[in-house]
């Protein structure tokens, strides 16, 4: 449904209506391009799916964090699940509900804290018993009572890469489930603490997802205890992490992921939560990059492009593989195996590897599925200014953020006196 909605006409890439050659000749290249429907789609599925079960689909802004996706999603009726200050700011800024917004993160400073609870925050998911303390504190001094959650970990094998694994012990992630009952005994009884609800995120890119099910058996062993202990929770979120598909994998669609959730915490009478940002975003995106010059030795052809890694590191930091098609239908023309590297002085700085393709420089491809952790991991590695993102609409384009100039990349530098 919310797959990518790219299709030819007349030898030009297009999105949702909009000639991706227009965009670039426009906006110049590199840059990002998403397509305001297949965000909306993505997001709807979830909401849909739920029925009538209590929920809140709560987007990951971290997956991207334009104020004009934060936006969308407000006016879809989103919730937003953050990590930062940076990230809570910017959802108020996009007109997001605050008592909507549920905070993650293993590491929320006190202002952070005291900013979350000042704007009236659903949700505090805690991720450690020093955190707890943290937060009763910063209540208490507000003269407020912090609605929290626990995060657990409930020690499950999400199988997907090392680096987005996070519901193992090994990871530092969350608090170990077997410590769980006595934390949540101990936060019961702090004046400045509401006990809301449990918490529980175990990876990403998930593309099977028994995983979740192994850890939802575990929370319901757990909330049953708490029930014994006269603790009675109101919402389970179960995080984000559905998968989407790159190259060839086949995660559950979303709707179908959603109605086997709601049969599994059906008798839990809980509202049920979930954090999606990649399965959102992901296929909505394409990352615009133009050929400069085509080199080859004997081993290799490397297309060089003026995209790089400062601009989307997936493919370095994970060895990720993201599709990189040409704006031109070049289906007839002859063919070679080019690596696609970028002008950073890194000899991981690669879009895609070992990609057969039809190009001459001058020609612009572009990188699919780069609508999550694309712009958002972004840095200015070697100088190079953020790129502009555009969202096209139903044949329309429209900026959402501008090329970073050259002097407002180093504005807030100063010289020694
Ligand atoms: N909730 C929490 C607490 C998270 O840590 C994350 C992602 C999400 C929700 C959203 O997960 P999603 O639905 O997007 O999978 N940079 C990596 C992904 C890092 C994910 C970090 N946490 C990548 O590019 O693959």
């Amino acid at each position: 449904m919310s797959e990518a909605k790219h299709y030819y006409q007349d030898n030009a890439l297009f999105l949702d209506g909009v000639n991706l050659n227009d965009v670039a000749n426009q906006h110049d290249t590199p840059c990002y391009v998403y397509s305001r429907s297949a965000i909306e789609e993505a997001w709807t599925e979830y909401d849909h799916a739920f029925g009538s079960a209590p929920h809140l689909v709560c987007y990951a802004v971290k997956a991207n964090s334009n104020i004009a996706i934060l936006n969308l999603m407000a006016k879809l009726g989103s919730g937003f699940d953050i990590v930062s200050l940076g990230e809570l700011e910017r959802v108020l800024a996009a007109k997001g509900d605050p008592a909507k917004v549920i905070f993650s993160g293993v590491g929320k400073k006190e202002v952070e804290i005291k900013r979350a609870l000042e704007i009236g925050i659903k949700c505090i998911n805690i991720e450690s018993e020093q955190e707890l303390y943290r937060v009763k504190d910063a209540a208490a001094d507000m003269g407020v009572k912090a609605p929290i959650s626990l995060r657990v970990n409930p020690n499950v094998d999400a199988k997907t890469h090392p680096y987005i694994s996070t519901g193992l012990k090994e990871n530092k992630f969350g608090i170990d489930i077997d410590e769980a009952l006595r934390i949540y005994i101990d936060a019961s009884k702090m004046d400045s603490i509401e006990v809301t609800g449990v918490d529980c995120h175990i990876g990403s890119q998930l593309t099977d997802d028994s995983p979740y099910f192994d850890a939802i058996d575990k929370l319901i062993i757990l909330m049953d205890k708490l029930k014994d202990n006269g603790i009675n929770l109101h919402h389970i979120d179960i995080g984000g992490g559905l998968g989407i598909c790159y190259d060839d994998e086949t995660p559950p669609a979303k709707g179908e992921y959603v109605k086997r959730l709601v049969a599994a915490l059906a008798e839990q009478g809980l509202e049920i939560i979930v954090e999606p940002g990649r399965s959102i975003v992901g296929n909505a995106g394409y990352f615009l990059t133009t050929v400069e010059f085509l080199k080859s030795n004997e081993e290799k052809n490397f297309a060089i492009v003026d995209g790089a890694m400062n601009d989307l590191l997936r493919p370095s930091l994970y060895s990720a593989w993201q599709r990189i098609i040409p704006l031109k239908d070049n289906s007839q023309a002859e063919t070679k195996v080019y690596d696609i590297v970028g002008p950073v002085c890194e000899t991981g700085d690669f879009l895609g590897k070992e990609r057969e393709l039809a190009i001459e420089p001058g020609d612009i491809l572009a990188v699919c599925s780069a609508g999550a952790y694309g712009f958002s991991m972004s840095s200015n590695y070697n100088s190079r200014p953020k790129v502009a993102e555009i969202m096209v609409d139903n044949g329309t384009s429209h900026q959402i953020r501008q090329r970073e100039s050259i002097t407002e990349m180093f504005a807030a530098e100063e010289l020694l006196p």
